[in-house]
């Protein structure tokens, strides 16, 4: 028995940043044992390779596609469930969500966006204090534990895209921290995939963009603020 097997419970694999490389050898054996495999199509597109028939979600059908999900593990079907990077990171909702639609779930780590972020920059991963925007809600817990440990640590910062992008993280912490503008920041984009891009800057430089009509960076990056 495996963590990847679908038994009891129905996995949910973390398919990695987007790199082939950097899909586990379960994983990668779970979506091609499985009859159907579900996600958000910007997911499943990574790992199409691997799965033959797929169930697409997008934010506003979600529920209805895992429903549908739910009624064909129901009916015997091997199903997979799949998530961006480590579903332990920035993950829980979704989780929560495959969990009402079919009972049990096992999570299958992956390897987090976060970790190659650290890694870009030479930060290391335990060091630092790994926060997530992305998710519902203002986020006012997370944006206080930031600027907390700003002083003293490493930053790893999943933006929300869009709306809470790097720019608009950089002047935060430094409305609350205007001695740390000289600090390293580093976006990660991309990591992984073809498109990777990896832009060194300062805090200060950073946040002088903020609020303008367009962030430089794309919905597919992390913020690193190195320590002093
Ligand atoms: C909902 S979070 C999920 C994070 C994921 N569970 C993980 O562990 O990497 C999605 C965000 O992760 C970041 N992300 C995921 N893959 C990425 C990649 N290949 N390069 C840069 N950022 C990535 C982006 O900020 C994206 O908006």
């Amino acid at each position: 028995m495996s963590d990847f097997d679908a038994d009891t419970a129905v996995p949910v694999v973390g398919i990695g940043p987007g790199g082939d490389d950097y899909l586990t050898v379960g994983g990668r054996r779970a979506l091609r044992a499985a009859d159907v495999v579900v996600g958000f199509t910007s997911v499943l597109d990574y790992v199409d390779g691997h799965v033959t028939d797929r169930i697409d979600c997008s934010y506003d059908d979600q529920t209805a596609r895992l429903d549908e999900f739910g009624e064909r593990v129901r009916a015997g079907e091997t199903g997979v469930a799949v998530a961006m990077g480590d579903p332990n990171c920035s993950g829980g909702q979704f989780v929560a969500r495959v969990r009402e639609a079919v009972g049990e779930v096992r999570v299958c780590p992956g390897v987090s966006a976060t970790q190659l972020a650290a890694s870009r920059a030479g930060v290391s991963y335990d060091e630092a204090a790994i926060e997530s925007l992305h998710k519902r809600g203002d986020c006012v817990a997370e944006r206080e534990r930031l600027r907390a440990a700003l002083p003293d640590r490493a930053l790893v910062v999943i933006p929300l895209p869009w709306q809470t992008m790097p720019e608009d993280i950089a002047r935060e912490l430094l409305d609350a921290h205007p001695e740390a503008g000289g600090r390293e920041a580093i976006v990660c984009e991309s990591l992984t995939l073809p498109a990777e891009t990896v832009t060194r800057t300062t805090l200060a430089e950073l946040g002088d963009d903020a609020g303008g009509e367009a962030s430089a960076f794309s919905d597919l990056s992390i913020l690193v603020v190195r320590a002093s």
